[in-house]
C-alpha cells in the first residue's frame, strides 16, 4: 500500500520542481558584498537573477525565469559599487542589504 502511494506521487513531485525553478522567486546570492568596480560611460545590463557567469552583469542565463537584468547609464567614469547579493533595494547598487541576509 505504501509503495503503491510513493509510485503515485512521484511524477507530481517532479512537475512541481520543475515548476519551481521556472518561476523562481529568490535570486541566487553570488556574494554577500558589493563588486567594486571602476566603470566608463555607457550602458550596464546588471545580472538580477544571480545566475551569470559574467557577473556583475547579465548573461542571458534568466532567460526561462521571472528575472531580468536591470539598464543602468553611466554619464561619467564612476566607481560603481554593483550589488552581488541581488537583495539590495538599491538595484542594481548595494544598500547594505547583504548585511542582513542568514
Ligand atoms: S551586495 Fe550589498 S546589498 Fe547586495
Amino acid at each position: 500500500m505504501i509503495l503503491r502511494m510513493r509510485e503515485t506521487l512521484a511524477p507530481f513531485k517532479v512537475r512541481i520542481f520543475i515548476i519551481s525553478n521556472l518561476f523562481m522567486s529568490d535570486p541566487i546570492v553570488c556574494q554577500k558584498f558589493p563588486m567594486v568596480q571602476n566603470v566608463e560611460p555607457g550602458d550596464y545590463w546588471w545580472c538580477s537573477c544571480g545566475k551569470s557567469a559574467t557577473q556583475p552583469f547579465c548573461d542571458g542565463s534568466h532567460k526561462g525565469s521571472s528575472f531580468a537584468p536591470v539598464k543602468v547609464t553611466m554619464d561619467g567614469a564612476k566607481t560603481a559599487a554593483w550589488c552581488a547579493c541581488k537583495h539590495s533595494q538599491n538595484k542594481p547598487f548595494c544598500d547594505g542589504s547583504h548585511s542582513r541576509l542568514p
